[in-house]
């Protein structure tokens, strides 16, 4: 599959590393596609990694990713062209932060409304799904922990474009969770904070969530 990764931070490179690792086709999506970093990231990646501008990637993936800091992530997607996404998967590892000096950061969105729902409303003819904002970027790919699976909550309107993320995420090693429509986003999106809590409190960054239950 072609994979398109809107953004160059830890996320976005390790996303995409993770999909080329995993036979995918990969293009990461930059206002500065030849940057040192970027450069680095694609002669460690092989042939099937490319970089190009936001609307390179967009057109590129048929699966885009959505790795971008959250104050940016609108000027990210005009960049990319709405166009250029309508009908694709968008997979938004986002986390709408507001960053403190001291101590975790807090939601810009929340409780009535969430970044996942806002991105929604800047692609309207994608189908965005919430995925990969409830971990640190360290366990994204090929998760491993003692206890088994780790589990990745979604959410997203459709139900297809839901498939296709649940088919990246047990390929990735993960247990996979729908919870429903992109308002779900309203409660993924704190679960980024209390893994950061948890992080701080911690000193760690080896932790997942995992849902258990019985029959
Ligand atoms: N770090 C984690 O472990 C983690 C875990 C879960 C979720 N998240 C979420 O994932 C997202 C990415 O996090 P990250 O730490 O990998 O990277 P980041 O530093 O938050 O974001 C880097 C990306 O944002 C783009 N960007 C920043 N300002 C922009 C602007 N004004 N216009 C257009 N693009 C802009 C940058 O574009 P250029 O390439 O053009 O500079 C870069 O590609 C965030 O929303 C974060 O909350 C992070």
């Amino acid at each position: 599959m072609k994979v398109g990764v809107l953004g160059t931070g830890d996320v976005g490179r390790v996303l995409a590393s993770g999909f080329i690792m995993h036979g995918h086709e990969v293009k990461i999506g930059s206002r500065e596609p030849d940057s040192d970093k970027l450069k680095e990231w694609k002669a460690n990646n092989g042939p099937s990694a490319s970089t190009g501008s936001f609307a390179d990637a967009a057109k590129f993936g048929e699966v885009v990713v959505l790795a971008t800091l959250w104050s940016g992530t609108q000027d990210a997607l005009t960049l990319a062209g709405p166009g250029n996404l309508k009908g694709k998967v968008v997979i938004d590892a986002t986390n709408p932060l507001v960053f403190a000096e001291n101590g975790p950061p807090s939601l810009a969105l929340g409780w009535k409304d969430s970044g996942g729902e806002q991105v929604q409303r800047w692609l309207p003819g994608a189908h965005v799904v919430k995925a990969f904002n409830i971990v640190g970027n360290q366990h994204m790919v090929n998760p491993e922990f003692p206890c088994g699976p780790p589990t990745m909550f979604i959410a997203g309107d459709d139900k297809k474009a839901k498939g296709t993320v649940t088919d990246i995420l047990r390929s990735f090693g993960w247990e996979v969770s729908d919870i429903g429509g992109i308002e779900g986003a309203r409660v993924l999106e704190p679960m980024c904070i209390l893994w950061v809590v948890y992080a701080m409190r911690n000193r760690s960054r080896n932790h997942a969530f995992k849902m258990l239950h019985k029959e």
